[in-house]
């Protein structure tokens, strides 16, 4: 199988022609595997069919390109000087997901101001019919950029590792999200777990955390995601997805589990109005 067909090899019905679900994905913590989850999530959807767009939200340290083998340059300074359209920054990256990234395009130190966010939303909206999914791979911490991508989302995926540094960044980031926006639904991946039984409790633990200290959240288990330094490393020195790695043993299965768990509760919805125009409204609601 050509990886770069593989999607080709899907089911056409399962094509639907609806506005996408946006997700991000984040967690408060660098580190913990939100690109690595990014990217390989997106791949187990496309393989089913499902047409997906990733949005490297960490616009200064792009990476979700180098991991689906993206070498093109891409010219995002001169989008949000209105010199191209945003159908010039889609990427095909390997497998058929679609990446929209800044790369080295950018100053190192660049943040999207409230007005270049609301152009990224209303140029994006022009595309959006051709996803089933769109994706966003957040940074990690709490800019006024990063809370805004997050809270813009309809769900917002969040990882975990077992340390506590992590647990304790997590529960403060959805604190802080729940009240900002009360509804947003958290899934929580924990990534990086030696077994399911620790992520059964990891995920029990803050869960119990969030409703000892009264925090309305609505928060799910969408999974687990075994540690497996070996083919996480063989997945991204190749720059290929797990699913697309010759062996892609238990590591694989995980992804696929939480995409199984994903879609039986989450599948494309019909929509409307444009979806970005009304997510991405000041304010975010
Ligand atoms: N399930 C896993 N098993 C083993 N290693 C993993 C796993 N998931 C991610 N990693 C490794 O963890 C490291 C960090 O992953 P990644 O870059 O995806 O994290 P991140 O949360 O996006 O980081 P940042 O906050 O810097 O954006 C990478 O070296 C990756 O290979
Ligand atoms: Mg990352």
């Amino acid at each position: 199988m050509s990886l770069l067909n593989l999607g080709t090899t899907v089911a056409p019905e399962n094509i639907r022609n609806e506005s996408p679900r946006v997700i991000s994905v984040s967690g408060g913590k660098g580190g913990v595997g939100k690109t690595f989850f990014s990217v390989n999530f997106a791949t187990e959807l496309r393989s089913r069919g499902y047409r997906v767009l990733i949005f490297d939200g960490d616009v200064n340290l792009s990476n979700v390109n180098l991991l689906l083998h993206i070498d093109e340059n891409n010219r995002f300074r001169d989008f949000l000087d209105k010199k191209v359209g945003i159908d010039e920054l889609v990427r095909k990256g390997v497998g058929g997901v679609d990446v929209i990234y800044a790369g080295d395009d950018l100053n190192d130190n660049f943040s999207f101001s409230d007005d270049e966010l609301d152009y990224f939303a209303e140029e994006l909206s022009k595309i959006e019919k051709n996803y089933d999914f769109i994706i966003i791979d957040t940074q990690a911490g709490m800019s006024d950029m990063n809370r805004r991508l997050i809270e813009d989302s309809e769900a917002a995926v969040m990882i975990a590792n077992q340390e506590i540094t992590s647990l304790v960044d997590l529960y403060k980031t959805i604190k802080l999200l729940a009240s900002r926006k009360p509804g947003l639904p958290f899934q929580i991946v924990v990534n990086k777990s030696p077994n399911p039984e620790r992520a059964v409790k990891i995920f029990q633990g803050v869960r119990d955390t969030l409703l000892a200290n009264n925090v309305q959240a609505s928060v799910q288990f969408l999974g687990f995601i075994l540690d497996d330094p070996q083919r996480a490393l063989a997945s991204i020195q190749k720059r290929t997805p797990v699913r697309l790695l010759g062996d892609s043993g238990s590591l694989g299965g995980c992804f696929r589990l939480v995409a199984d768990t994903y879609l039986k509760s989450n599948r494309p919805k019909p929509s409307p109005k444009p979806l970005f125009l009304s997510l991405f409204s000041r304010g975010g609601k």
